[in-house]
This record gives C-alpha cells, sequence and structure tokens, in this order.
C-alpha cells in the first residue's frame, strides 16, 4: 500500500457546491477502489492524504491531476506503507485556515491550523517538518 499526500490551488474560489461534489465523487469512487483518506480545505488550497493499494492510488491520482478545478500540485509525500491511518475515512474533510504565503510548509501549517484533533494535526505537521527537513539549506 502506498499513502500519498499533497497540496494544490483551485483555479477559482472555492464554493460549497465545489467541495460538495468532489466529497461526492471521491468517497463513491474511493470506497470502490478501497481508497481512505483526508481531504483539507482553506481559502483556494486544497491538502488532500489518499491511501491505498498502488494500482488504485495511482489510477485515482493521475485522475485527480487531471482535474481542471486546481492547478499547481506539490507532492508533500509518497510512502510505502502497511497500515492505513485514515481507514475510517472513504474521504474525510476539514474545513482548513488560510495563508498568502506560497511556501509548502507554511501552507500546510495554515491549513491544518483549525483541526481541533491535536493527533490529526500532529500528523500532518511531521509531513511540513519533513518537507520542509528534505529542502537544501538556505544559505546563512
Ligand atoms: C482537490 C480534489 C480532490 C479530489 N479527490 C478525489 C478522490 O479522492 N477520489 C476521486 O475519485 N476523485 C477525486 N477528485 C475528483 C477527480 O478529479 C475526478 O473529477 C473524479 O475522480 C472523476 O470521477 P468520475 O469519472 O467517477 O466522474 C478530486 C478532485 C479535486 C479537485
Amino acid at each position: 500500500m502506498q499513502r500519498l499526500l499533497y497540496i494544490s490551488t483551485a483555479r477559482t474560489t472555492v464554493t460549497q457546491d465545489m467541495i460538495d461534489d468532489i466529497l461526492r465523487v471521491s468517497r463513491r469512487n474511493n470506497a470502490a477502489a478501497g481508497i481512505t483518506g483526508l481531504l483539507v480545505v482553506g481559502g483556494k488550497r486544497f491538502l488532500q492524504v489518499l491511501e491505498g493499494t498502488d494500482l488504485a492510488i495511482a489510477q485515482t491520482f493521475d485522475r485527480i491531476q487531471r482535474d481542471p478545478r486546481h492547478f499547481a500540485m506539490v507532492n508533500l509525500a509518497r510512502q510505502s506503507i502497511t497500515e492505513r491511518s485514515f481507514g475510517d475515512w472513504a474521504m474525510g474533510y476539514h474545513t482548513g485556515g488560510t495563508t498568502t504565503s506560497d511556501d509548502p510548509s507554511t501552507m500546510v501549517a495554515a491549513l491544518i491550523a483549525p483541526i481541533e484533533d491535536a493527533t490529526l494535526r500532529g500528523y500532518f505537521s511531521g509531513f511540513a517538518d519533513l518537507h520542509m527537513a528534505t529542502k537544501p539549506a538556505k544559505a546563512a
């Protein structure tokens, strides 16, 4: 199994109708494909984690990447997993916070800030740290 985490930016203002549509289609398709995960939406930014078999992830992510409703995808993590972290959700949803920063780590931090569940928040801040750690060190 694989877990994938990315952030992306909506092309237009994100309406509740758009979110409802994404969640409805995602939950239907993901339940059928054995995909679980979480979508966090803050302002025009999407943060999504997907987990499932390598094939299901590849097929689903291919569709998501081609979706004209968003662009500027940044992959934050792709890992082999033996256990799911989001096994209860065909696609969970959280309203996220916003920031004007374009820095992926700052974006992740802002998106997850309103999440009340500290364990869940900690899970994502781990990814933000991981991403920062993989960036080349800035010159002093
Ligand atoms: C931010 C975002 C997240 C999405 N997440 C999923 C998802 O988890 N699963 C999924 O099947 N489609 C997801 N979609 C929708 C796909 O891009 C695509 O529209 C959909 O899979 C097409 O399904 P259909 O062929 O059954 O209509 C997402 C779209 C966006 C913009």
